[in-house]
């Protein structure tokens, strides 16, 4: 613990949604706790304790391999189980926070282990207390979740939709979902290891509806999606695409051709590049559309 204290923190789960923008003075710790438990078995649900360590998308095949289900729409999602809770990573209608029950912890400022559920975690889109107040002070040690032993296919998301409605005479399954999410994002995301990227750079902003009507008046085109609460989110690579950045490149530093959402290293930019590149997206999407962009990738 003596370490802990005299050092900076950065704790990686994976990396996979870090930008690095100069080299970081302190401990740099990966977790690696490995394992999986079958906690509790009901008639209707399991849980599930995995290590922090272990992949994320590994860990979603295994579960269901076993016919666990819930998590099948969050199938190839890079990283480790520790950053889930952290990002609160989610793709095609599905958060992890759908499933989550608790997690354990060491928390850097007491020095004590620590057991947080849901409600303490503060789960949010693409957000979380441990990229807010416990930032860099707590260490995720392992996750459990509580899963279905029906299958419960959740297409609710309009790209899932429309790919099952090709099929009319298919009921899609759980694994059915899980190999279509795999395929979706194979398609439109770099090939892991080829091309440097953090996933999506930035959220979707969420505007008030009457923000939203006030757009549509001018663009008919202009697409979003009411959310829960009534605001409208507002897909991302739309307005960056429609600002003209869609597979352009500042040297090294790139927009994906498949994917405005996705900024690429094409070899040899420096971290500070990509920022430069982010930075300008940013500015040029507030001057066309009055909206504000922000960073989902964490920038250290
Ligand atoms: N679109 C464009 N141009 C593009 C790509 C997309 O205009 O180049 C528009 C289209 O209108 C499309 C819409 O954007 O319908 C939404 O695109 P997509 O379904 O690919 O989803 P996204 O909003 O760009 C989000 C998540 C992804 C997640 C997908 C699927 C965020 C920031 N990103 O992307 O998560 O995989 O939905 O659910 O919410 C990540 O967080 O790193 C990530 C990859």
């Amino acid at each position: 613990s003596r370490l802990f204290k005299n050092n900076k923190c950065q704790i990686l789960g994976g990396g996979s949604n870090i930008l690095f923008i100069e080299d970081f003075k302190g401990l740099v710790i990966d977790i690696n706790i490995k394992g999986i438990k079958y906690a509790e078995v009901t008639k209707e649900h399991v849980t599930i304790e995995a290590g922090a360590g272990e992949l994320w998308h590994d860990f979603v095949s295994t579960c269901l391999l076993n016919k666990f289900y819930g998590l099948e729409n969050l199938a190839l999602i890079p990283g480790k189980i520790g950053a889930a809770p952290v990002q609160n990573i989610g793709a095609y209608g599905v958060e992890q926070k759908d499933f989550f029950v608790s997690l354990e912890g060491f928390d850097l400022t007491t020095h004590q282990k620590k057991i947080m559920l849901a409600d303490e975690c503060r789960f949010s889109y693409r957000d979380s207390v441990f990229k807010n107040n416990l930032r860099d002070k707590f260490i995720i040690t392992s996750v459990n979740y509580k899963l279905k032993k029906q299958e419960e296919p959740n297409i609710s998301y309009k790209e899932l939709a429309e790919e099952f409605a090709r099929y009319p005479d298919l009921k899609p399954g759980a694994t059915d979902i899980f190999d279509t999410v795999i395929r979706l994002r194979t398609k439109k995301m770099p090939i892991a290891g080829k091309l440097g990227n953090a996933g999506s750079f930035f959220k979707n902003p969420i505007v008030t509806k009457k923000k939203y009507d006030y757009m549509l008046s001018k663009e008919t085109d202009f697409p979003g999606y009411v959310t829960d609460d009534g605001m409208v989110k507002i897909p991302a690579a739309w307005l960056i695409e429609r600002s003209g950045w869609k597979g352009q490149r500042i040297g090294d530093a790139g927009v994906f051709d498949n994917h405005a959402l996705i900024l690429v290293n094409h070899g040899n930019a420096t971290g500070e590049q990509i920022l430069t590149l982010a930075e300008n997206i940013k500015k040029s999407v507030m001057d066309n559309f009055g909206i504000s962009l922000e960073f989902e990738v964490n920038i250290v």
